[in-house]
């Protein structure tokens, strides 16, 4: 629509699509929808190549994804969105998850060291509690970000085997331990806390609390360390880091919590939480009960993030007992299309793209203020398609107006 002439000066972005199992497949389409309005309402160009994968996938075919995809996302693409991976039942015959090699083998593979899970709450969002809906946090109160490391702690023999099936190398096993005083049976997985992954994570916390506007309680602009300090020793090691690294920011409030009392805290009062950074698992656990604070897991987005490569997937995985019904809510993913458009601006110092960013959250919070088309979730009867066409069609309003 733009003709010839501003063909020459579109910068175009490769964007490698990956569907993987379940409802990710739905909301996969419902991103693609972001991506193609953008690109018809601004100069940005998004080359987008679709790979087939996933635990779905694996039982069909007898692999994770064709070979070369793994290439393809490192060497082509210039960001990823990932659906969901997991199929009911579905194993490799290890044991592990089928579609590991995509999702873990992405995260440790590409060394994608930080999770990042914005949560955020909309005005016009409800929580589902007791199976109704109220509105029980406020809109303006909830605005954090959480990162989790990626690539190691209690995850990181499971990461280091995926990402091994993702190369094609030897897969990891890790060494066996002896467990005085415990008899028969032991599985157990080492939890390796490095000074090098610690670090780089903690700093990406501290360079991200300076892009925000601080807490929602008092403006000031703050970095959590979440840790267990009082018991383990690679959180002994995080904290440490985190001291280390908070002396370089001197103008950031350096805060701490053990992670039981956190979970507390995260509840009752988030609107003291700015920026959270914290171990793997503590990650993984302490989101999803975040994402609650938001509307839910629906609502929930995230960008696996490292120095050179990125995916950005919702949180939500494949939900199984929804898939095929064209339900579940697409925001998590629409949020993610804007996270992946913050990180190829920043990264390609490409203004326009930051602007589409702020004008997708612009869309999602005007469709959600409204409240006429939700999905189930969120207490309405919209469906994924409809959630994804109204915030589409308010995304090219705003993109016309921009640009
Ligand atoms: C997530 C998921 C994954 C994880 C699973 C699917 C391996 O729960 O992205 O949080 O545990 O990291
Ligand atoms: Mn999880």
């Amino acid at each position: 629509m733009y003709g010839f002439l501003l063909a020459e000066t579109m910068s175009d972005y490769r964007v490698a699509i990956l569907p993987g199992d379940g409802t990710g497949r739905e909301v996969a389409v419902e991103a693609q929808k972001i991506l193609q309005t953008i690109e018809q309402h601004t100069n940005a160009g998004f080359e987008q190549t679709v790979i087939p994968c996933g635990g779905q996938y694996y039982k069909e075919t007898g692999k994770e994804w064709e070979e070369g995809s793994f290439d393809f996302c490192k060497n082509e693409a210039d960001a990823i969105f990932l659906g969901a991976i997991g199929a009911p039942g579905v194993r490799l015959p290890n044991g592990d998850l089928a579609g590991g090699s995509v999702i873990l083998g992405l995260r440790s593979g590409l060394d994608l060291y930080a999770n990042v899970r914005p949560i955020k709450l909309y005005e016009g969002v409800r929580h589902k509690i007791h199976g109704e809906f109220t509105q029980v946090w406020k809109p303006g109160m909830v605005d954090m970000t959480i990162l989790r490391e990626n690539t190691e702690g209690l995850y990181h023999a499971l990461l280091r085997r995926s990402a091994d099936r993702a190369l094609g190398r030897e897969e990891y096993e890790p060494p066996p331990m002896e467990f005085p005083g415990l008899e028969g049976e032991v599985a157990y997985d080492a939890r390796p806390i490095s000074r090098k992954g610690s670090s780089r994570l903690i700093r990406m916390g501290f360079e991200i609390a300076e892009t925000r506007n601080g807490a929602p309680a008092d403006g000031v602009r703050r970095v959590t360390c979440i840790d267990k300090s009082n018991v383990t020793r690679g959180c002994q090691l995080f904290r440490r880091v985190f001291d280390e690294v908070s002396a370089d920011y001197p103008d950031t409030e350096a805060d701490y919590g053990y992670i039981d009392a956190f979970t507390q805290w995260l509840t009752r009062n988030p609107e003291h939480y700015d920026v959270v950074v914290t171990s793997n698992m503590f990650g993984d656990i302490a989101t999803d009960l975040g994402a609650v604070l938001q509307g839910g897991m629906g609502m929930a987005a995230s960008g696996n993030i490292g120095d050179h490569h990125a995916f950005f997937e919702p949180v939500h995985g494949s939900s199984p007992k929804h898939a095929g019904q064209n339900k579940v809510n697409p925001i998590a993913s629409i949020n993610s299309i804007q996270m992946m458009m913050e990180y190829l601006g920043r990264k390609h110092s490409d203004g326009d793209l930051l602007e589409v960013a702020q004008c997708i959250d612009q869309s999602v919070a005007s469709h959600l203020k409204d409240g006429k088309e939700l999905t189930y979730d969120i207490g309405g009867f919209a469906s994924c398609s409809q959630v994804g066409t109204s915030i589409a069609t308010r995304l090219a309003d705003i993109l016309d107006e921009k640009f």
